[in-house]
């Protein structure tokens, strides 16, 4: 058995896949999450994917003597992977302060805490919304393009978390960080005992064109067609949720092992390719066989017209590289859909 990891935010979506791979990697795994947005009964999949589950506190990561109380009941925690956050672009234009309250304090705590209990490093789930729209000569993104304003407080709390963990390494806190700026995380894990669960209507682009397609959602909005794109639809790299999950552990790994470079190393986490809304609905319905009935609209406010990663530097460095192709992650999203029908769930 490896050394013991705190996942925050491990029940939702992409700390789910993670807590997998950390466990099939050998680590043990002890899950904070005050489950506002995810269930209970994703242990039960966990578990039913690795035979292992994981430990579990249900807790708001902003109640730091809570936190301090967690990890004196489980000593020895190593290193820390934080998921735990706040995550809708829109919600965090209505209310700001809930994203800076949430998403600032919670990293505040943990890095405050991390000394206390000796917690050697901390993974962050950063974004390449970091980089807003990149000039065109910087298309694909790498890690050194420039930050651009935040379009959303939920962009901010991102940059300003990564200025958090800077500032506190470079004044001589005794851990070392890993930021992993993510494109867009899609699909399920293949066993579809895990997967993205959305609360109330979806404002991310997959989980609402699988709920269109098994006719949840009468039809799927595509916002805009009228960018300066091939054909004239918003550009993102999609990138697998397991392949992301995995760089998660090679991540903690390196730091653990004393292999990283600098206190603080950042990585674009993408497949370096960029897909429109339509080729990725077409690819759906090639990959899957099934119609997803759609429209295009008006463009949604704040949306980065085209932005894919140049991932090169975790290739080499991290020696990771996204592996699923875009049909078989869009065919595991389907299957995840499926058998959210099966439990009734949605
Ligand atoms: C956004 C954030 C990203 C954040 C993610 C999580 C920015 C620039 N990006 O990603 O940082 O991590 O949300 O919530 O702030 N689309 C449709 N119809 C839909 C939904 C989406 O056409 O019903 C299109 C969008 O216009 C976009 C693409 O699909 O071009 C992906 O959208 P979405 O899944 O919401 O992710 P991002 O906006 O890229």
């Amino acid at each position: 058995m490896k050394q013991k990891i705190l996942v925050a935010g491990g029940t939702g979506y992409i700390g789910s896949h993670t807590t997998v791979e950390l466990q099939n990697a050998g680590y043990e795994v002890v899950i904070i999450d005050d489950l506002s947005n995810s269930t209970i009964e994703v242990l039960d999949g966990i578990e039913k994917i690795t035979g292992v589950r994981p430990g579990f506190i249900q807790l708001d990561l902003k109640d730091k003597e809570g936190a301090r109380k967690a990890l004196q009941a489980n000593p020895g925690i190593k290193g820390i992977i934080l998921f735990a956050a706040s995550k809708a672009v829109g919600e965090s234009v209505q209310q700001p302060l809930k994203y800076y309250r949430n998403n600032i304090v919670t990293l505040i705590n943990l890095l405050e805490l991390m000394p206390e209990f000796g917690i050697e490093g901390i993974v962050f789930s950063s974004s390449c919304t970091v980089y807003g729209q990149p000039d065109p000569e910087n298309l694909p993104v790498t890690e050194d393009a420039p930050i651009k304003p935040a379009t959303s407080p939920y962009g901010n709390t991102k940059q300003i978390n990564e200025e958090i963990i800077r500032d506190t390494i470079h004044a001589g806190a005794p851990f070392k960080s890993i930021i992993l700026r993510y494109f867009n995380p899609i699909g399920a894990h293949p066993s579809a005992e895990i997967g993205e669960l959305p609360n109330g209507v979806p404002q991310n682009l997959i989980p609402y064109l699988t709920q269109t397609a098994i006719g949840i959602r009468k039809e799927l909005s595509v916002f805009g067609d009228d960018y300066d794109t091939p054909d004239g639809s918003c550009i993102r790299d999609y990138i697998n949720v397991v392949d992301l999950a995995k760089a998660h552990v090679i991540a903690m790994d390196r730091m653990l092992e004393d292999k990283s470079e600098k206190p603080v190393e950042i990585f674009n986490l993408g497949t370096g390719n960029g897909v429109s809304v339509l080729e990725l609905i077409r690819t759906f319905e090639e990959a899957t066989g099934v119609k997803v009935p759609h429209k295009i609209v008006g463009r949604r406010e704040g949306d980065i017209e085209q932005v894919w990663a140049n991932p090169e530097r975790a290739n080499k460095v991290l020696g990771w590289k996204a592996k699923e192709t875009l049909a078989d992650t869009l065919r595991s999203a389907w299957n995840w859909q499926k058998r959210l029908r099966e439990k009734g769930i949605q």
